[in-house]
C-alpha cells in the first residue's frame, strides 16, 4: 500500500488524485459541510459514526463522477481512541479492498485529528489490507485487489513524520504474517533465515547463524532431538539491534520456529494438521518485530533469537522414551515427541543467557492446544517469573492490541514434570497443560533472570477476519514486542 501525503484537495478533474473521497467522522457528530444526499442518505441508512460503520454513497462534482465514503470513529473522547480509529482505517481497507478503486483520497482536513491520530487510521488501513494471495492464480477480476494507494489530504503537522515510524511497524507485522502464511514447503529453517536475513538488509542489525554442527558442539540436544527426525536441518537465527547505551544489558525475545509441527512419532490426528505451518508463528513474531525497531533504529539494545526446526517422524526421529541433555546439562525424558517446543525453547534460552547475560528474557511461543482452551482467541497466555517484567507485557498488550492474560507458575506445578529416570519429563499430566509446559521452560532460566513466557497458540492465526487483519494470520506479537521497547527500553 502506498501511502503519500498532499496538503490540499485537488478539483475532481485531477487525474492524479483518487476519486474515492473518505472522511473519517465521530459518532453522533457528523460533519456539518454534508450536502442533503449525504446528511438525509447517512440517516436513512442507520449511519451514526460508530466505530468502524462505513457510508457510501455517490456524487457528480464538475461533470465527473466521484465516490465518498464516510467511516466512523466512534466516540471523539472514547479511551480507546487509536484503537477506534485504527478499526476505522481497517474498515475502509476491508470495504474497499477489492471495490475496483485503486486509490483512496482519506480527507483528515480540518483539524479535528492530530499527527498520532492520522498515523493510527493509516496503520489499521494498511494492516487490515494486507492478504496473501501469491498462490490464487486463478482469481476472477472482480475478487482481485484493486486498492493500493492512499493519499492523506490536508493532515496536521507531524502527522507525515509520525507515520514514517508507525509504517515500520506495520513492514514488521507483514514480514510476520508473510512468514506465518508461507506453507512449510516453502519456509523451512534454512529459507526462514534466508527470508529474515533479506529483509533485514540494510538496516544495520547484526545476523548470527548457527547451523547443527555450531549447535551439536553447544551441547543442544533437546532442540538437534526435535529436528533429528527431518530433512531439512535446523537453524538457530539471532537479530542482534544494539541501538542503546554501550553499558545497557540486551532484552532478548526468544521465538519458537517449528517449521512445521506433525508431533513426530507421537503423530498428530490428520484432521487440522495443516494448521502447523504456523507453529513457528512466536520466531514470525520476533523477525516482524526486530525488523521494525532496526527500521525505525530503536535506541535499545534488543536480541530477537529464533529457534527454527522441524517435527517430523521418520527412522532418524526421536522415540517417546527417549532421553536428550540439554544443553545447560539437564537430562530430559522425552514422554511425547509432540511436546517439541519447550525442547527447542530451552536450549535457545540457554544459549542467551550464555551469549548475552540478557536483562530480560521473553519468548513467544505457539506452545500448548490447552492454552486455547483457556483463552480462546482473545488473549495470549502470559507466565512470568516477575512481577515488574509481566506488568510491564500486560501493558504493553493493553496499549498495542495485543492482549495477555497472566496464569500461575508454583512448584506444585513444577513439580508434576519429574521423572523417574531423567531430571524431567518433558510433559506433566492431562491437566494445567500449558502451566506445565511454561515450568518446563522456567528449570532453564538461571540466576532469577527476569523471563516471561507468552503462549500464543491461539493468537498467530485467525479463522476469521478481525479488527485490523483478514483471516490468516495476524502477526500477533509484533505490536507487543516493539510496544514493550518503546515503553521500557526507549527513553
Ligand atoms: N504446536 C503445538 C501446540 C498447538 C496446538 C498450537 C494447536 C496451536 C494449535 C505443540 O507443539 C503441541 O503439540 N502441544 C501439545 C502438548 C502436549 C503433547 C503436552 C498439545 O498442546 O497437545
Ligand atoms: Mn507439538
Ligand atoms: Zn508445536
Amino acid at each position: 500500500m502506498q501511502i503519500t501525503f498532499r496538503p490540499t484537495a485537488p478539483g475532481a478533474a485531477d487525474s492524479s488524485t483518487p476519486r474515492l473521497l473518505a472522511r473519517i467522522v465521530d459518532q453522533d457528530n457528523l460533519p456539518g459541510d454534508l450536502p442533503r444526499t449525504d446528511a438525509e442518505g447517512a440517516a436513512a441508512a442507520r449511519f451514526s459514526g460508530k466505530t468502524g460503520q462505513v457510508f457510501e454513497s455517490f456524487a457528480e462534482r464538475d461533470g465527473h463522477l466521484v465516490r465518498q465514503a464516510l467511516v466512523g470513529a466512534g466516540k471523539a473522547d472514547a479511551d480507546d481512541r487509536n484503537a477506534a480509529l485504527e478499526k476505522a482505517g481497517a474498515a475502509l481497507a476491508a470495504r474497499f479492498l477489492t471495490s475496483g478503486e485503486s486509490g483512496i483520497a482519506l480527507d483528515v482536513s480540518g483539524g479535528r485529528l492530530g499527527a498520532a491520530e492520522v498515523a493510527s487510521v493509516l496503520l489499521g488501513l494498511r494492516l487490515r489490507a494486507w492478504r496473501h494471495d501469491a498462490y490464487r492464480t486463478r482469481l476472477k477480476d472482480d475478487q482481485k485487489r484493486t486498492l493500493t494507494q492512499v493519499v492523506v489530504i490536508g493532515a496536521p503537522a507531524g502527522a507525515e513524520q509520525t507515520w514514517q515510524t508507525e509504517q515500520k511497524l506495520a513492514e514488521g507485522v507483514e514480514l510476520t504474517r508473510n512468514l506465518v502464511a508461507e506453507p512449510a514447503n516453502i519456509i523451512y529453517p534454512e529459507s526462514f533465515v534466508e527470508r529474515v536475513s533479506q529483509a533485514l538488509e540494510g538496516t544495520g542489525a547484526e545476523i548470527v547463524v548457527l547451523d547443527e554442527d555450531a549447535m551439536r558442539q553447544l551441547g543442544m540436544g533437546a532442540l538437534l532431538g526435535v529436528s533429528q527426525g527431518s530433512a531439512k536441518p535446523a537453524r538457530l537465527l539471532a537479530i542482534k539491534w544494539m541501538g542503546g547505551a554501550k553499558a545497557a544489558k540486551p532484552t532478548v525475545f526468544v521465538g519458537k520456529g517449528v517449521t512445521f509441527d506433525t508431533g513426530g512419532i507421537s503423530l498428530k490426528p490428520p484432521a487440522g494438521m495443516e494448521d502447523m505451518k504456523w507453529d513457528m508463528g512466536g520466531a514470525g513474531a520476533v523477525a516482524g518485530a526486530m525488523l521494525s525497531i532496526a527500521k525505525r533504529k530503536a535506541k535499545a539494545n534488543v536480541i530477537g533469537v529464533c529457534g527454527l526446526v522441524e517435527n517430523m517422524p521418520g527412522g532418524n526421529a526421536q522415540r517417546p522414551g527417549d532421553i536428550v541433555t540439554t544443553m545447560s546439562g539437564q537430562t530430559v525424558e522425552v514422554i511425547n515427541t509432540d511436546a517439541e517446543g519447550r525442547l527447542v525453547l530451552c536450549d535457545a534460552i540457554a544459549w542467551v543467557q550464555k551469549e548475552f547475560s540478557p536483562a530480560a528474557i521473553v519468548d513467544l511461543a505457539t506452545l500448548t492446544g490447552a492454552m486455547i482452551i483457556s483463552l480462546g482467541h482473545e488473549n495470549g497466555g502470559l507466565f512470568s517469573n516477575n512481577d515488574r517484567l509481566a506488568d510491564s507485557l500486560l501493558a504493553a498488550g493493553k496499549a498495542s492490541g495485543d492482549t495477555l492474560w497472566r496464569f500461575p507458575l508454583s512448584p506444585e506445578y513444577d513439580k508434576l514434570l519429574d521423572s523417574p529416570i531423567a531430571d524431567m519429563k518433558n510433559v506433566g499430566p492431562r491437566y494445567a497443560g500449558s502451566i506445565t509446559a511454561a515450568q518446563f521452560i522456567q528449570r532453564f532460566v538461571e540466576n532469577d533472570t527476569p523471563w516471561a513466557h507468552c503462549d500464543i497458540a491461539g493468537m498467530a492465526w485467525a479463522d476469521k477476519a478481525g479488527a485490523t487483519w483478514d483471516k490468516g494470520a495476524t502477526g500477533f506479537g509484533v505490536r507487543l514486542i516493539d510496544r514493550y521497547v518503546r515503553d521500557n527500553l526507549e527513553d
